[in-house]
């Protein structure tokens, strides 16, 4: 076992953990947080995204005891208008993926801001501008949704961009 110590949301958890275990067992088996969701559990669908220091990663394959020290925001901690902007534009159905989409969502604008290239970039992308619809689904394509509930998540993200523009 080894101690490590989460800021979780704000506040700080600190618990014994086996090297093994996942940041995403850590959060929904030992302290019953349990918005992060388990789909594949190997990387493959994104229904484990999490916030680790403002950047999306797949919790399923974060070994928890890296983050030891490590600001950790869950769909739990979130509030933004990206939410909102969720319901609005039907962005889910049955809602399984939805904390991940968020999560994610919210880590891919931070990744645009800060000019970090996808494979759809332009040479002559203005940043200031936001993402172009190509390059949100690009951007979110680890994360599925077995809804279908796409054009709604990205009519969602491209509504608080262009609230926030
Ligand atoms: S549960 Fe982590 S990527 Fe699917
Ligand atoms: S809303 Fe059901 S999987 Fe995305």
């Amino acid at each position: 076992m080894t101690g490590i110590q989460l800021k979780l949301n704000g506040c700080v958890e600190s618990v014994d953990v086996e090297p093994w275990v996942s940041l995403l067992d850590l959060l929904r088996e030992r302290l019953a947080v349990t918005g992060t969701k388990k789909g594949c559990d190997q990387g493959a669908c994104g229904a484990c995204t999490v916030l680790a220091d403002g950047r999306r990663i797949n919790a399923c394959l974060a070994l928890a005891v890296c983050y030891d020290g490590s600001e950790i925001t869950t769909i739990e901690g979130v509030t933004h208008p990206l939410q909102e902007a969720f319901i609005r534009h039907d962005g889910f159905q049955c809602g399984y993926c939805t904390p991940g989409q968020i999560c994610s969502a919210l880590g891919m604008l931070a990744e645009y801001r800060a000019g970090m290239p996808s494979v759809v970039t332009e040479g002559d992308e203005t940043i200031a501008d936001g993402p172009s619809e190509a390059e949100i689904r690009e951007r979110m394509s680890g994360n599925l949704c077995r809804c279908g509930a796409y054009n709604g998540i990205v009519a969602a993200i491209r509504d608080v961009v262009a609230a926030e523009a």
